[in-house]
């Protein structure tokens, strides 16, 4: 790490400004003083810097903090910037705080030092919308409505039964995040540039200091790898991806006059007067696009860099601010947006059995009756043609089978499976959308929202 010892050949000159990562390193100021504090305590517990020399370094952090980022002094990092700057106050022995260490070292602490802030947050964030999909889920475990593949009315189910359905993907959201909050929580500083260090550091010390939960071991792994910036970066996109699917179902839903969501939410047009358009929804859709973007950026950067250090890791930390930022919003508003909605229960009712969506019920029961499924798959679509109710059935018995529909099946049960409550509260099996299926749901996503 040569930048700082020789400021003298290195100042300057035209591509000052592109080598800088100052001003994109304000998100770990704070970080770069917790690490900077961390390594000078350790440094002065195993007698590398004398005890007065590492208090006045650590009185320095601490008015370099108050002064704020902004109060820098010019420098091609925020660590050489907070170095300058304990010099600039304390004489020529704040020069201590950088023994035994490299900024390689002290930069991946302080990127996974704050990035552990930012996927806690993010993680706050997938529960509070589970918490908005639970809270949905009980209040409308029995309003029914379209359920559709290839969105194309395909069974009736209900709106909890949908937001349990969401609740387990983003469980899986939160889960791939805490794990790779556990792979980023691993101190790296010590490394130095790669090679370690001559100095008779404490490693885990210093990781102790900074709640870290052990060290990278090898010093060159340590200061050089950001597979922890890709996996978690490749998490958030998977949650993006999520929550994109969420948001376009609402943005469908709405259209439908399923859902309208609360004005909050929605935005209107600057011509058309009448207009509420769900455009948070829209919004928290695009966020994939920005995800998988940081995703391609990192990956790209990333691929077929040699070991150790290289300063294109530099451009790799934003790619992961940047998603972070986005997705985590795009959560927040995605809860709100569910948990302020309102479900129209008579237009979903009305619309449950659109496109004669009880018809695989309805082929169900006549294979409950004897009739083997494709048989009866091949009457009921018959009948579908037919205008799919009971007398287009009754139709399609006589001429399919040629029999009487009463002779296969009691025709009251008929009536019941084209109902399309009767149809969801007859699909009971397990994970199924019958209110009692939905019931043992609740309580395995209550209880899995608790581990988490
Ligand atoms: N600012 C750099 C980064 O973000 C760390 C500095 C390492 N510089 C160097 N010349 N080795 O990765």
């Amino acid at each position: 790490d040569e930048g700082v010892v020789r400021r003298d050949r290195f100042s300057g000159g035209p591509a000052r400004s592109f080598l800088s990562s100052l001003a994109a390193d304000e998100r770990i100021f704070e970080a770069d003083l917790e690490v900077d504090r961390a390594h000078t305590v350790m440094l002065a517990e195993q007698g590398i810097v004398e005890d007065d020399v590492a208090g006045q370094i650590l009185t320095a952090l601490d008015a370099i903090e108050v002064d704020g980022h902004g109060s820098l002094p010019d420098g091609e990092d925020v660590h050489e910037a907070i170095e300058t700057a304990v010099i600039e106050r304390i004489g020529a022995e704040g020069g201590k705080m950088h023994t035994a260490r490299s900024r390689n070292d002290e930069v991946a602490a302080c990127i996974r030092y704050r990035l552990r802030e930012d996927v806690l947050e993010a993680v706050e964030t997938t529960l509070a919308l589970r918490e908005s999909l639970v809270t949905v889920a009980e209040a409308h475990a029995e309003t029914i409505m379209p359920g559709y593949t290839h969105l194309q009315p395909a069974q009736p189910t209900t709106v909890a039964h949908w937001a349990l359905a969401y609740e387990g993907a983003v469980g899986r959201d939160t889960e791939r995040l805490l794990e790779a909050y556990g792979r980023i929580n691993e101190s790296p500083l010590g490394g130095a540039a790669f090679a370690g260090t001559t100095f008779d550091i404490d490693r885990e010390r210093a990781a102790e200091l900074l709640g870290f939960d052990g060290v990278v071991e090898n010093s060159m792994d340590a200061s050089s790898s950001r597979d922890f910036l890709l996996e978690v970066t490749q998490a958030l996109s998977t949650h993006a991806t999520t929550l994109s699917g969420l948001a376009e179902d609402v943005v469908i839903f709405a259209n439908r006059s399923f859902v309208d969501l609360s004005d909050d939410y929605s935005s209107t047009s600057s011509i058309m007067p009448q207009k509420k358009n769900p455009d948070t929804l829209e919004l928290v859709r695009a966020v994939a696009g920005d995800a998988a973007g940081g995703v391609q950026g990192l990956t790209t950067t990333l691929k077929g860099l040699p070991r150790a250090y290289n300063r294109d890791l530099q451009r790799a930390t934003t790619h992961a601010w940047e998603t972070v930022d986005a997705v985590t919003e795009a959560s927040e508003v995605a809860a709100g947006a569910v948990a302020t909605a309102d479900w129209n229960e008579a237009t979903l009712a009305a619309e449950a059995g659109e496109g004669f969506s009880t018809a695989t019920g309805v082929a169900d029961l006549l294979a409950a009756n004897g009739l083997p499924f494709r048989t009866a798959h091949e009457m009921v679509a018959h009948a579908a043609e037919q205008g799919g109710d009971y007398d287009a059935l009754e139709a399609a018995a006589r001429e399919v089978l040629g029999e009487p529909l009463e002779s296969l099946v009691d025709p009251d049960a008929v009536e019941e499976a084209l109902d399309p409550a009767a149809s969801v509260a007859s699909r009971d099996s397990q994970g199924g959308p019958a209110p009692e299926a939905v019931t043992d749901q609740l309580e395995l996503a209550r209880e899995s929202q608790s581990d988490d």
